[in-house]
């Protein structure tokens, strides 16, 4: 089966078997089919923030089950129940009609539900952790359900215990998130505030969060790409120190630990990279965090690509770059 069009890096890949699963029953029996045949399964969320190789053996199966529900806590505060197959920005822009606030900031990041909490999206100053109250999943092995709570879930600065324990190991069905019908716009973050009234609507934040992210990060139907390539790293307090001295404009932010953390996007720039293109493979010329597919490259072009830059910024500035988007599949057979 052709994944080619479920990545949104654009990178040509093959699935021995797929499967859509188009409810919970669905997925019970196909997921009891996968362990019964000994079959390795691969979970696909939007294909947003995955780095594929070139086959993908076993069983890829996607949710396609995207109801959602709200659930009345109190006067002022509400609970989201949303399946695992519901596009991420939809659910954003439905919320925000309701006036119901906390997505907001999270506008037109890419992906579906289901994969929000693997690298805890986040953006303008707010993580789904923020959100989150738990999550329902299955597990591959036994089939078994469950439903972790937001500890359980460890979540961290693009990290969680998807990403290490469960990694390649759950079905996530459900995300349940805490939402307030009490305006709270978070417009501390870059020039958000210069673009909104001081009492914004929750839709004309989504609309201006949009708007920030359209004229930044290039549109994966248009130019291939997961987003930030790297995660922005985080370094000791002498090391920021000393960075600093040299170069006075570095943008910083103190995490509170004594830990800074730097901005990977200025590091590469400051490399002279953005905008460089090698064969089919390229960084984007608006974003330096974000590397690009401008048609038909290979997952190896871009690893070469990614170690080329991590290897530059390394010898300039003494950091290392940790890749962001999961690394799927193998070379084929
Ligand atoms: N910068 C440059 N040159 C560049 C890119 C950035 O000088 O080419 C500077 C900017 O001027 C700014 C700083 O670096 O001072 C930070 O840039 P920006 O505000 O664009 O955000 P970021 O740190 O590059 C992070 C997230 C994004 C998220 C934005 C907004 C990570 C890895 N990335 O990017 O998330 O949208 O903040 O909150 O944390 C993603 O994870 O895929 C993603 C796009």
């Amino acid at each position: 089966v052709d994944l080619g069009a479920a990545n949104t890096l654009g990178l040509a890949c093959r699935a021995e078997r797929f499967a859509a699963l188009a409810d919970l029953d669905e997925a019970r029996r196909v997921l009891g089919e996968a362990r019964r045949n000994g079959w390795p399964v691969s979970v696909l969320g939007g294909g947003s923030n995955l780095i594929l190789r070139p086959w993908l053996p076993g069983l890829v199966v996607q949710a396609e089950f995207a109801d959602w529900w709200l659930e009345a806590l109190d006067a002022k505060t509400l609970r989201v129940h949303v399946e695992a197959g519901m596009n991420w920005h939809a659910l954003v822009q439905a919320l925000a009609a309701h006036e119901l606030w906390g997505t907001e900031n999270l506008a037109l990041i890419p992906g579906r539900v289901g994969a929000a909490p693997i690298q805890n999206i986040g953006a303008y100053g707010v993580e789904l952790a923020d959100l989150l109250e738990s999550v329902h999943l299955m597990y591959l092995d036994d089939g078994r359900e469950a439903v972790l709570s937001r500890d359980e879930c460890a979540f961290g600065y693009r990290d969680s215990v998807f990403k290490h324990a469960l990694d390649g190991r759950v079905l996530i069905t459900r995300l349940v998130l805490r939402l307030s019908t009490r305006p709270a716009p978070r417009f501390d973050y870059g020039d958000l505030a210069a673009r909104l009234s001081p009492s914004p609507s929750a839709s004309e934040v989504v609309a201006a969060v949009s708007q920030v992210r359209r004229e930044k990060l290039p549109d994966p139907a248009l130019l291939g790409n997961a987003g930030s390539f790297f995660k922005n790293p985080v370094v000791a307090a002498e090391r920021a120190q000393a960075l600093l001295a040299e170069y006075p404009t570095m943008p910083h932010f103190p995490l509170g630990d004594g830990r800074v953390k730097l901005a990977a996007g200025w590091l590469i720039d400051q490399c002279g990279l953005k905008g460089l293109r090698e064969g089919r493979v390229g960084i984007h010329d608006r974003q330096a965090l974000v590397l690009v597919n401008h048609g038909g490259g290979s997952v190896d072009e871009l690893l070469a690509l990614a170690r080329r830059v991590a290897d530059m910024v390394v010898e300039r500035f003494g950091v290392t770059l940790e890749r962001e988007p999961r690394l799927l599949g193998r070379a084929l057979p």
